[in-house]
């Protein structure tokens, strides 16, 4: 791992760290937990895809659902546990006969299996005695382990269990040969210094492999799950995203790349693809990543403000970690160009589009660019373009695509379609296409009619009202990325939605042409 190399002997990260180079597994649950998000729901396609996506990733273990809880997901922990995956396949049961048998059926190389052990789920749920519970979970381990399949056992709401009863029961499976413990902070109550203090309990008191699953409740799932690292656990459970019950789980990205580069400990995890994974999942889910999320959110390598654009223009790791990078995780940086802009950012967009303004012109591009911001609007590289030329007293460059007609058709009985009619490098051309609603088929039909000259696609696009009623002004908001990974965004204002949209993606594609 190249990156660890920056970890200097005699710097801070160096010296607090004691668990360099110690390995951890990744446990993905991402399809069970993940599964039970509010409002979200996967077919069996999108399981499979999720999971190959994640053996891809290189996580150790996927728990692939729940088989007992629903013939669909049955089918699901069937079909990944069939499907030739790397990585382990695991299946969720309670300490049943019944929960252990689907696994079985299902043909899973491993069974989670749990039970509450806290008074008040064990009193208000389960309603049964410790005494139960304990037989109940032994029992559980041996049918697993009668079978031959790897046990994972879970004391459910672990954290708010009396420890010396945790302590009992973990030593009791441990007896009848569990293969690893996880100990659950099902409702997230943990801080991570009581997390420490648990697992190093906990890992004092047995001789088995010790698994940690936060929830996130109190935002703390990653620092609770990284402490119980610390404490000696050698498995973290994760999602893709965070997602879970409620506030969701340890986040996979979060928890990899903590581990991996402020420890300096060793996963299996191609980190290359979090990313992509992120956005799969995202896409499945419909769950979007607020834009300030860490390592996957569209701002997590982004810069703003003159002083830090500055200095990650001359080097990166002036305000960027250094010990993990965009490349490392699949991300891109990027400067925005906003209020707090600063003129070496502006300079450096302008020469990478082949702009080379005088010092004089530079500073009044500089006040012109705030100006725009100081309205609260963002700025878009055609905005940019446009002031410089201005500026630079330059004509504006020539426009491959000059929109003719625009005409659409939609409503509950037909399928929304647009017809286009425009000049493409001085031909005129009839381009028609379909879509879910007027503006994806107006799009759609621009970027087929372009498409033997330039393949480009949305990268980004949004719609906001500018002013109130059923006549509001929309102003759409589009970036257009080139197949060599390029990005434009341009803006356009109209009453009409549809009108707004085709004309800021042939003002974002002209002005990538004439970059
Ligand atoms: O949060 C939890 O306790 C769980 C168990 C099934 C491990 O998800
Ligand atoms: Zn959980």
């Amino acid at each position: 791992m190249p990156y660890l190399s920056k970890l200097k002997e005699g710097s801070i990260f160096y010296d607090i760290d004691s668990n360099r180079n110690r390995k951890v597994s990744i446990f993905d649950t991402t399809l069970r937990d993940g599964e039970q998000t509010p409002g979200v729901s996967l077919t069996i396609q999108q399981k499979l895809e999720i999971a190959q996506q994640i053996d891809k990733l290189g996580v150790d273990s996927i728990e692939s659902g729940f088989p007992i809880s629903s013939k669909g997901d049955m089918e699901a922990v069937k079909t990944i546990a069939s499907s030739g995956l790397n990585t382990n396949v695991c299946g969720l049961a309670r300490v049943l006969k019944k929960d252990i048998d689907a696994c079985i059926d299902a043909n899973v190389d491993m069974i989670h299996t749990f039970v509450s052990t806290s008074d008040v789920q064990r009193i208000h749920t389960i309603k049964k005695s410790r005494e139960e519970v304990l037989d109940m979970a032994c029992e559980a381990v041996s049918y697993i382990k009668d079978h031959g399949i790897k046990c994972m056992f879970s004391a459910m709401d672990a954290t708010r269990t009396d420890t010396d009863y945790l302590i009992e029961i973990y030593q009791a499976v441990e007896d009848n040969k569990c293969d690893i413990i996880n100990v659950p902070d099902t409702v997230g109550v943990m801080s991570p210094s009581r997390m420490y203090n648990l697992i190093k309990l906990v890992d004092s008191k047995i001789n088995i492999p010790i698994d940690v699953h936060c929830h996130n409740d109190f935002g703390l799932a990653v620092a609770n799950s990284l402490m119980a690292f610390e404490a000696g656990a050698s498995q973290i459970q994760v999602t893709i995203n965070g997602l879970g019950e409620r506030a969701g789980n340890a986040d996979l990205g979060e928890a990899v790349m903590s581990l991996q580069s402020i420890y300096g400990a060793i996963t299996n995890i191609n980190t290359e693809y979090i990313v992509e994974t992120s956005r799969l999942v995202e896409r499945f889910t419909g769950v979007k990543m607020p834009p300030t999320m860490p390592i996957v959110g569209e701002n997590a390598f982004a810069h703003e403000s003159g002083i830090h654009t500055h200095g990650v223009l001359e080097q990166s790791d002036t305000f960027e970690p250094g010990i993990m990078t965009p490349e490392m995780v699949g991300h891109t940086r990027r400067i925005v160009l906003g209020k707090h802009a600063g003129k070496h950012a502006i300079k450096k967009s302008l020469e990478t589009a082949g702009l080379n303004p005088t010092d004089d012109q530079l500073n009044e591009i500089v006040s012109r660019v705030k100006a725009i911001a100081d309205k609260g609007k963002r700025i878009t590289d055609a905005d940019l373009n446009a002031v410089t030329l201005t500026v630079m007293g330059k004509p504006a460059g020539e426009e491959l695509i000059k929109l003719k007609e625009l005409s659409v058709m939609t409503g509950n009985i037909i399928t929304p379609t647009a017809v286009v009619k425009a000049s493409v490098d001085r031909e005129e051309l009839i381009m028609s296409n379909t879509g879910v609603g007027p503006v994806d088929a107006a799009l759609k039909a621009v970027e087929e009619m372009i498409g033997e000259h330039t393949k480009v696609k949305i990268h980004d696009f949004r719609i906001e009202a500018i002013s109130g009623g059923s006549d509001a002004l929309a102003e759409v908001i589009i970036g257009v990325e080139d197949e060599n990974g390029k990005i434009v965004t341009a803006r356009s204002a109209s009453a009409d939605i549809v009108m707004a949209s085709v004309d800021a993606l042939i003002t974002a594609i002209n002005t990538l042409l004439n970059k």
